[in-house]
């Protein structure tokens, strides 16, 4: 080849490397795509499954369809993160197989090869998941899901399944699903949470394959409004001391209708958990977070994410190429308020890696009403991040608007001492009848400091009031981007500061 025809031929492959990377990023920029949260190229995803720390990797797989963007045969998709904000999404790690659909589930690194599945000195990565058979199902069978392993000798690249699935057969309970393992360091052994209809049930086991049951927790305590799903077990450190924590997602049958994650905080001794109390908690009171769980093997960080949507309209929501996204990864820890204990959600610290310079008011005042955009003296735009801070909490809301007089309101009524997220206005809502709502969240703090931090990308916000102590997320679909956010108050409100941080796309 001469000179000139290497020359065209590179030219060519550059061009073309180009072409697909301009695709590629116009792929993420279509309307309601999530700017600063996960979602998949294309198609269907709920629930976030197998999370699990690795190598400097934060791998991220998810309930996905490949083929549409409704619900139907579910795979394990995959993504990994090395900050937990940029993603990017891999080849599928688990496809649906004879005994059935893999639906959600969790993944640990099995350092000491207590599975065998080790070879040639490679540390396993383990995914347990339930095998969902939908041909049980449709004969109405009882025993339709059972747990199913795969392993990992590259770090989580590529995954094979164990050759004797399942690992857990159904005793016969229809709902039977969502393995959450972790390690059990006082007596050397996996703990197996898993949703058992109506309850918690515990298995253990020393080498992974052969289970246990150990106890059962939670038919006649907690919410009950569904059936129980995708729970999770872990300790948080309060003051140098361990409490437990088992979050139990519930569908429906949340504070708000639909689907919502409960939680409960007590002791578990390695074969059963003892509740502190019997009061149901929610890890978030929005319409728009499920099937929230942790990754595992982050030492003692806790880092939480959920599935933004709920089963309510999931599959009905206005997205073209793609249906549903995930929170922001949220760090979890413990907060007293009164004499109990909350558990706290607040988003990651590593959001700093996409804000731009926050801009800072302090002692302002609202009466009536106050543009964002004129108070910084810059325009203001989505995704973005907005702190507020007040000494003591008053009747106020933030709109977020565009000129077609759609809105969504997020505000706090004093009278009530709840929060709240109305989207009656926020656009379009006639796809569901359950969509269009307004939905609280209770005021839990005891302190008169009200903080609130709301993250906000092109169709969601979330709202992390007092220190992450009430949490609501919410999706909206405006006919127009809103490109307007004031602060309202009916009467006079001091704000002891108002911050406005622009946030950079993570698909740029
Ligand atoms: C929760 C859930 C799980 C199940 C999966 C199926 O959203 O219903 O219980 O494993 O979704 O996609």
């Amino acid at each position: 080849m001469n000179i000139k025809k290497i020359f065209l031929v590179a030219s060519i492959i550059l061009l073309n490397a180009f072409a697909i990377e301009c695709i590629a990023q116009q792929q993420y920029h279509e309307q309601y795509r999530p700017q600063i949260h996960f979602s998949p190229k294309a198609h269907w995803t709920n629930d976030p499954n197998g999370m699990v720390y690795y190598k400097g990797v934060y791998h991220l797989f998810f309930q996905y369809y490949p083929d549409s963007t409704v619900w139907g045969p579910m795979h394990w998709g995959h993504a990994t993160s090395t900050d937990l904000i940029h993603w990017k999404q891999q080849p599928i790690a688990l496809y649906p197989d004879s005994l059935g659909y893999i639906f959600s589930g969790s993944a640990v690194v099995d350092k000491n090869n207590t599975s065998g599945l080790g070879k040639n000195g490679k540390i396993p990565l383990i995914a347990i998941y339930t095998n969902h058979d939908p041909v049980g199902e449709r004969l109405h069978k009882n025993d339709f899901q059972n747990q199913s392993i795969a392993y990992s000798l590259d770090d989580g690249k590529t995954w094979k399944k164990y050759s004797h699935n399942p690992v857990l057969k159904n005793p016969g309970i229809t709902d039977f699903r969502d393995p959450k393992v972790m390690w059990y360091e006082p007596e050397k052994k996996w703990v197996m949470t898993l949703a058992t209809k109506d309850r918690i049930t515990f298995y253990s086991s020393a080498d992974f394959k052969n289970w246990e049951k150990e106890s059962e927790f939670g038919a006649t305590v907690g919410a009950h409004g569904g059936v129980w799903e995708c729970p999770d077990l872990f300790t948080l450190d309060y003051n140098g001391k361990k409490i437990w924590v088992l979050i139990v997602n519930l569908n429906p049958g949340g504070p708000n209708k639909g689907s919502a994650t409960q939680y409960f905080l007590g002791n578990f001794d390695g074969k059963t958990f003892t509740p502190d109390n019997t009061e149901t908690k929610w890890i978030d009171y929005g319409p728009d977070e499920y099937a929230g769980i942790t990754w595992s093997n982050t030492g003692n960080r806790k880092i939480f994410l959920g599935w933004m949507s709920n089963w309510m309209y999931a599959n009905e929501v206005p997205t073209v190429k793609w249906r549903n996204a995930m929170t922001i990864p949220r760090e979890l820890h413990l907060e007293k308020a009164g004499d109990e204990l909350f558990v706290t959600s607040r988003p990651v610290a590593e959001l700093k890696l996409i804000s731009d310079k926050p801009v800072a008011k302090t002692e302002v005042v609202v009466a009536k009403s106050v543009d964002i955009s004129r108070l910084m003296h810059q325009p203001v735009s989505l995704p973005c991040r907005i702190d507020l801070g007040m000494a003591q909490g008053d009747n106020f809301s933030i709109i977020l608007s565009n000129n077609l007089k759609e809105k969504l309101v997020v505000g706090y009524d004093k009278e009530l001492n709840q929060y709240y997220i109305d989207r009656t206005m926020a656009g379009k809502s006639n796809f569901n009848n359950e969509f269009a709502g307004k939905y609280f969240a209770p005021r839990i703090t005891k302190n008169k400091d009200m903080k609130l931090s709301l993250i906000i990308d092109e169709s969601s916000i979330e709202v992390f009031a007092d220190n992450g102590l009430s949490v609501m997320t919410s999706v909206f679909f405006p006919e127009k981007k809103y490109d307007k956010i004031e602060l309202s108050a009916p009467g006079k409100v001091l704000f002891s500061n108002v911050t406005y941080t622009r946030l950079r796309s993570i698909w740029q």
